[in-house]
Formats: C-alpha cells, structure tokens, sequence
C-alpha cells in the first residue's frame, strides 16, 4: 500500500470522514455546501446517520464531487484506541469489499491521549488486508492520509516505514497462529525465523535440534516433546545492530498443538490449540518488524517450540524431570507444559546477559478466566519494567493488567518429591502459573504476559490477532 499525505487536490474513490454523536452539527459545518451537505444534513435529521460507534453510512451519488463514507466513532470524550481502531477497521473492511484502488482518511478531527494516530492509523489498515484463505483478494493501492498537525515529509515517511514494518510483523505472528498444525510444527516455526535473515544481515537465525537441547540439560523442555513424533526445536533469533548494549530478550511459548498430554484435553474447541504457539509467533513478528524497521537496539528473541501429544513415550503425571537450571520438577499435570518449555528457555537466555527478559505465553485458561479477552496478563519482579510495559500498552492499546506474585502463590508449588511442583492449587492458576516461571529468572529483570485470553478470537471471526506484537515493538523502540 501506498501511503500518501493528503492535499486539498487528491483524488480518491472514497473518503472516509470520522463522525462523533455528540457533535454531528460540525460535521454538517465542515463539508460545507452543495448537494453532498444537503444530503447529509436530512440523513442526520431522518436519524440516518447518527455517529453513533461502529455505524457507517456511504454517500456515493453521480452528483457529488466524491465519494463518502462517514464513520461514527461515538462520544467524542469516550473515544479509545480500541474503540478508534474498531471503528476505522469494520469502516476500511466495508470498503475493502468495493474494490476500489484508493481511499483517503481524514484523521484531523481524532485526538487520543499518549496515541500516534499516523502510526495506529496505518497498522490498522495493513491489518484490514490480511486474509489467510485469500491473500490476494485486496484491490486497496493507495490510502491518503489528512493529518492532524503539520509534519514534515521526512517525519511522515518515518512514521510510515516504521508503522508498515510493524504491521508486516503483525500479520506474520497471525498467519503463523492461523496455520494448521500439521503444517506449523516445531521444524516449521524454525524454519520461518530462518527466513528472517534475508530481511537484514544484523539478523541472525540459530536452531537447537534435541540433541542440542540434551546437551544442554534442558530435562523440562524435552519432556514435553518426547510423547511427539515432531522434534523439539529451540529457535535463537539475533537481531544485534548496536556494539557494547545488553539485549532485551524476548521468550516465546511455541506449542505448535496442545492436546494436554496425557492429562488429556475434552475435545470441544481443542483445535484452537494450534494458536498455543501465539507466544513464539509473536516474537518472530516483533523480530521481523525490528529488522524491518532498522531499529537501532538489540533484541534477542528465543522460541520453545514443542507439541503436546499423548503417547506411550509421553511424560507421565507423577515423573519428576532435571529442569536446566538443575532445579528438579514434579509434572502433575502434563498439561501445565508451557511453563515447562518456557523454563528452560528463560534459563538458557540468562547467557545473553539481558537487559530485560519478557517472556510470552498463552499459558492458562485461568488467565482468560479472570480477565477476561481484552488484556493480557502481566508479571514481574521489577516495578520500573512492569511500568515501561504498562506505557507501551497505553501508547498502542494492546492492553496489559497486573497480577500479583506474593510469596504465598510460591508455597502452592511445593512438593515431597522434588523442588517443586508444575501446577498450583485450585485458584489463581495464572499467578501460580507465573510464580512457577519467576523460580527460573531471579536474578533478572523479568516480566511476563499471559496472552491465553489475547492472542486468538473465537467464533464467527475465529483467528489470530498478533497480540502482543504492537506492545513489544513499542517496548523494544521505547527503550533503546
Ligand atoms: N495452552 C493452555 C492454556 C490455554 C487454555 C490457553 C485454553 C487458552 C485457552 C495451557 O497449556 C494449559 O493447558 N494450561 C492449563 C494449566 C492447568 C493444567 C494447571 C489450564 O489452563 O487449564
Ligand atoms: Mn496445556
Ligand atoms: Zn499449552
């Protein structure tokens, strides 16, 4: 797509102007006079159009200058990031379905604290053209942008670059969700962060195969895969531009299926399982975006791939398994796995020497039980981490809310049999789920996000949405 500033003179099939309930009237004021107004000022009047949020109402007659789609985007004094980019996403994909070559969108009435409307704005329309059956579908070629305050062609054509890249990341992490897994494996994952050094050649793509893993000591990790007959994988993905900077390390849940084990899963829904890997798909976006964008900071993003399958090969609940950190585990449950894979990898980034560890892991339905799908969950031991994370949420409005790690969730996980055990008691699974992950990362600066309720949409609109890729190229441009 390409990304133009708009000028009083384009030329566009379609323009979208945003509208507000509580100030139709200016909305009348601004379009001026002619034919189109008068049209709009009885459609307002028959309650028509009422701008109210998600509506949208098109004005495409021979006898207007232009085509118009008006967009509702509500009360203007309870306009949200979330709320904004809904609005702007159900209007692109209404006109998406016209085949249109061009559009132009005037954002100049749209102000929303701590948001770059230029950079959400054009996220939002990269992500209207994803289309995992049909990719080839879009007509959409040119989108011109009338913005708010005067920036200078260099600055736009930054933000530009910067929001496309972020947006092709995005999309990656989704498709990567939204691909069957008996095609996204373990092998598969690492193959598709191979393909990632082509992009840059600060980019740097290193697999560990079981024996590797062996080698390493990783006993928790490869107790999850050995019920499969797909490989584990552990996926090194470098991204190092900047000479003398610790990294920022970024861990990846890649379940690429997860059954349960022998712990077996009921089978409704178990085929979104295939977007336990969500955790690992995210990170080889925000690589991808980092890559693309030339950011100038240095992020290490590592993935724990495995499947989940039962087997006569597979871990029993009962087995105590040597984590690489030497701490010994007692698997209860073999579908607590992620933390297990995911122990393993936090452990093995202690060698980059990080600047931060955040690790990303659809990793409990207890954590969509309590907070429902809007916010991922979040953990950590350092209170300066935890905020920068809470800024690049309110800054991108991929939501995060806090959850607490007291010494008492850590008792849960005692056990006569080893050092400690891989599930909690009856509640607060996603805490217990997380003091179980904090024994492995004590002398760093860790946060986590439970993404289970976030990373995926069920139902009609079933598929990945590529959460958390925009908090983490936030994060990682925020904290250079
Ligand atoms: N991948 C699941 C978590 C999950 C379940 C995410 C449903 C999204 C929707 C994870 O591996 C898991 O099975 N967790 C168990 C932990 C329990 C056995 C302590 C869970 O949440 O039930
Ligand atoms: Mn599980
Ligand atoms: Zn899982």
């Amino acid at each position: 797509m390409k990304y133009v500033i708009n000028t009083k003179n384009s030329k566009s099939d379609y323009n979208l102007i945003f509208i507000y309930e509580d100030n139709l009237a200016n909305t009348v004021r601004i379009m001026g006079k002619g034919i189109l107004c008068d049209d709009l000022k009885s459609a307002i009047d028959q309650n028509i159009v009422t701008g109210k949020a998600g509506s949208s109402n098109v004005f495409s007659s021979k006898l207007y200058e232009k085509n118009y789609v008006f967009v509702g985007l509500g009360n203007k004094n309870k306009l949200s990031i979330q709320g904004f980019e809904k609005c702007l996403y159900s209007a692109l994909k209404i006109i998406n379905g016209y085949n249109i070559s061009s559009i132009s969108i005037d954002l100049t009435n749209i102000i929303i604290k701590n948001y770059n409307i230029i950079k959400g704005s054009i996220i939002e329309i990269e992500r209207t053209q994803y289309n995992f059956k049909n990719s080839a579908k879009n007509t959409l070629k040119e989108c011109s942008l009338k913005i708010p305050s005067k920036i200078s062609t260099k600055e736009f054509s930054n933000i530009k670059h910067e929001s496309v890249a972020i947006a092709k990341g995005l999309n990656t992490a989704r498709r990567l969700g939204d691909t069957p897994p008996n095609i996204c494996h373990p092998t598969f994952l690492a193959k598709e962060a191979k393909k990632l050094e082509k992009i840059n050649k600060s980019l740097k793509v290193e697999v560990l195969d079981e024996k590797k893993m062996q080698a390493l000591k990783m006993g928790s990790l490869l107790s999850v895969s050995q019920g499969s007959k797909q490989p584990a994988k552990l996926v090194i993905i470098k991204y190092m531009p900047v000479k003398k900077k610790q990294p920022i390390v970024l861990v990846g849940k890649g379940i690429t299926f997860d059954t349960g084990g022998i712990s077996l899963k009921p089978s409704p829904n178990m085929d979104e399982m295939k977007y336990d890997m969500s955790g690992a798909g995210s990170v080889i976006g925000t690589l991808q975006a980092c890559a693309e964008m030339n950011l100038k900071n240095n992020v290490i993003g590592i993935l724990a791939c495995a499947e989940n399958m039962p087997s006569s090969t597979a871990t029993r609940p009962g087995d105590v398994v040597t984590s690489m950190s030497g701490i010994t585990i007692e698997i209860l449950n073999t579908d607590a796995e992620g933390r297990l894979v995911l122990c393993d990898a936090l452990t093995f980034s202690r060698k980059y020497k990080p600047r931060y560890i955040l690790d990303m892991a659809t990793l409990t339905g207890a954590c969509l039980v309590g907070l429902g799908k809007y916010p991922s969950g979040l953990f950590s031991n350092n209170d300066d981490l935890c905020n920068k994370i809470k800024k690049a949420a309110d800054r991108t409005g991929d939501r995060v809310w806090e959850l607490p790690l007291y010494e008492d969730y850590f008792e849960e996980l005692k056990t006569n049999f080893a050092d400690i055990q891989n599930i909690g008691g009856r509640y607060g699974g996603a805490i217990t789920a997380a003091a179980f992950l904090a024994n492995f990362t004590k002398d760093e600066k860790w946060a986590h996000l439970d993404i289970a309720g976030t990373a995926w949409e069920t139902g009609n609109d079933k598929g990945s949405t590529g959460r958390p890729v925009k908090l983490l190229t936030d994060f990682v441009t925020s904290n250079k």
